[in-house]
């Protein structure tokens, strides 16, 4: 099975998602390492309790550069292939980004390329959007940006507040982030597969509005 290390700085519901879809016998990855900057993160004793070793720092004090080097080397010691973001509200380092390069995705709550960064469902529904949702993409140097693999859209209802749509989406997410990943580690990913798949995407993609 693929060695995947799961990086999460909150709750960690998608880390759930994604560990209790790894206890099924056909799915082609495990989860090695639960991994955060937040040692406060729930999803810490979530992935203890089910047996996952953890590793938890605080980024506070330390450079970009030198915390995500530490993380590096803890992603490395763990024996992992690729590395899935869930809810990792950290910017990460060029060098970071370029060790892990067709290794790393990330689930991202909008349906990219809208709404990059945060506030994506207040976006959504101050843009008169009539859908959220969600995308799994690979992670590439620019934020929220890389090829998208999958994504799910969800309706917006009257009413809705950036907080009832955000608890749809996540349930949009826990359905999604699983299946892609196991998706992505069963294919080839070579360096020119990914740019020649950047490339198709791109000519695919409409402007962003
Ligand atoms: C999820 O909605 C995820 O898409 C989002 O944070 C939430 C984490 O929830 N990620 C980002 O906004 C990344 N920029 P979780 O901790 O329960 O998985």
């Amino acid at each position: 099975k693929a060695r995947v290390a799961v990086l999460i700085s909150g709750t960690g519901t998608n880390m759930a998602a994604l560990l209790y879809a790894a206890k099924a016998d056909s799915c082609p990855f495990e989860i090695v390492l639960v991994a955060s900057n937040n040692p406060d993160a729930p999803g810490l004793t979530l992935a203890a309790a089910e047996g996952i070793a953890t590793w938890a720092q605080s980024h506070k004090g330390m450079g970009r550069d030198a915390f995500d080097a530490l993380v590096d080397a803890q992603l490395r010691a763990a024996g992992s292939d690729y590395v899935a973001l869930a809810g990792y509200m950290r910017i990460l380092s060029a060098d970071f980004v370029a060790r892990w390069e067709g290794r790393m995705l990330n689930i991202h709550p909008s349906l990219l390329p809208k709404y990059k960064g945060l506030h994506t469902h207040q976006q959504a529904i101050d843009a008169g959007d009539t859908f959220g949702g969600c995308s799994v993409h690979v992670v590439t140097a620019a934020l929220d940006d890389g090829p998208v693999l999958a994504q799910t859209p969800v309706a917006i209802l009257p009413g809705d507040t950036a907080d009832s749509l955000a608890a749809r989406v996540l349930i949009a997410e826990h359905q999604l982030y699983a299946p892609t990943l196991a998706a992505f580690v069963m294919r080839e990913a070579t360096p020119d597969y990914w740019l020649a798949r950047v490339r198709e995407l791109a000519m695919a993609m409409p402007e962003a509005e």
